[in-house]
């Protein structure tokens, strides 16, 4: 791969997939030839990147024949099936789904946190999930600072996490509500407008859902930290789009709130926004279409010993997706 690859990005009419195209045109990435894939449904549809209009074609097995690198953003099942055929084909994947996140063989990387790990790769590397990536962002400087000990969080997270159909069922129940219409719903399991549902993937038989462990499985692996603990709740709100999480975290050495914001104010891609005399906080409203995350209400725990709470809030198509995909990729091309 160098400055005159072709790149792919599969999935490419999805709500990832479209900040892919974006933030591959905004961060100016070398590349010679863009290639757009997605279903059937979409072959045909005609996408802009720079002054080029590229129409959308299907993915098939023989898609990656003479692509250089690929960003998958279609789900698990795609990228199960088609990321090992594309390696097969010679093309370097960054896969944003959870089909090989916990992979040994699969880099799992938050370039900010572990670049480095990036050269271990044999064709596949991972994205992590959004929320964890988030609040890595603003964990990991204190981490570094104070040794992480465990977490609880709770997340407040958009429906454009979910995709393009979420967003547009927002959208749609809130047109019902304000004309009184019936409320109606496929994409939730409940009505999500003026609703919160802390309800986000599958759930085990822990009683935890998957969504909510991904924060302990993939930070222990991104922050090279077996030990790390984490108990989440993962709630839906009727954003959408940004992330935000609420975080109690407890270290191991003692912490102070001027080497917390010191640590914080140095880690890279994080804007401290913390003046709440101020009534200056992070917001997903201010934080979407952004690529820093942002993090405020840093405050020691008075629950715990060595203990820091904070709010972090991010765009989560960007730093959860589609910008750490990218960044991932400006890696493997440094
Ligand atoms: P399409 O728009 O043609 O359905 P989102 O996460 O916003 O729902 O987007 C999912 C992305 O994955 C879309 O680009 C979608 O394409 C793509 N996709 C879904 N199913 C397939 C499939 N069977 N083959 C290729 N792309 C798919």
């Amino acid at each position: 791969m160098g400055p005159n690859s072709h790149v792919a990005v599969v999935g490419a009419t999805g709500a990832v997939g479209i900040e892919m195209i974006r933030t591959l045109e905004r961060r100016n990435f070398p590349l010679s030839r863009l290639t757009l894939l997605a279903s059937s449904r979409s072959a045909g549809k005609a996408l802009q990147f720079r002054d080029e209009t590229i129409a959308v074609k299907e993915l098939k097995p023989d898609s990656f024949k003479g692509v250089d690198l690929a960003l998958f953003s279609a789900g698990s099942g795609i990228s199960k099936e088609y990321a090992p055929r594309a390696v097969a084909d010679g093309c370097v994947v960054v896969d944003n789904s959870s089909a090989f996140r916990m992979d040994d063989a699969v880099p799992l990387v938050v370039p900010e946190i572990n670049a480095r790990d990036v050269a271990g790769h044999h064709g596949i590397l991972a994205n992590p999930n959004c929320t964890t990536a988030i609040t890595l962002m603003a964990l990991y400087p204190l981490h570094q600072a104070f040794f992480c000990k465990r977490i609880v969080a709770s997340s407040y997270q958009a429906v454009s996490g979910t995709g393009a159909k979420a967003i547009e069922e927002l959208r749609r129940q809130v047109q019902q509500i304000v004309r009184g219409e019936t409320v109606t719903w496929e994409v939730y399991p409940h009505q999500i407008a003026f609703n919160v549902l802390p309800h986000v993937d599958s759930f085990l038989p822990s009683g935890y859902t998957k969504e909510e462990m991904k924060m302990e499985n993939e930070g222990r692996k991104i922050m090279h930290h077996p030990g790390f603990r984490a108990s989440v709740t993962c709630v839906r709100v009727p954003v959408y789009r940004a992330h935000s999480v609420a975080v109690s975290a407890e270290f191991e050495k003692p912490v102070t709130l001027e080497a917390a914001r010191q640590a914080l104010l140095r880690a890279p891609g994080l804007d401290v926004v913390d003046e709440p005399d101020a009534k200056r906080y992070p917001m997903p409203l201010f934080t979407a279409e952004k690529d820093n995350c942002e993090v405020g209400r840093l405050r020691k725990d008075c629950a715990l010993d060595n203990g820091l709470c904070f709010w972090v809030s991010g765009d989560q198509l960007l730093k959860g997706a589609a910008l750490n995909a990218v960044q991932i990729a400006e890696v493997l091309l440094a």
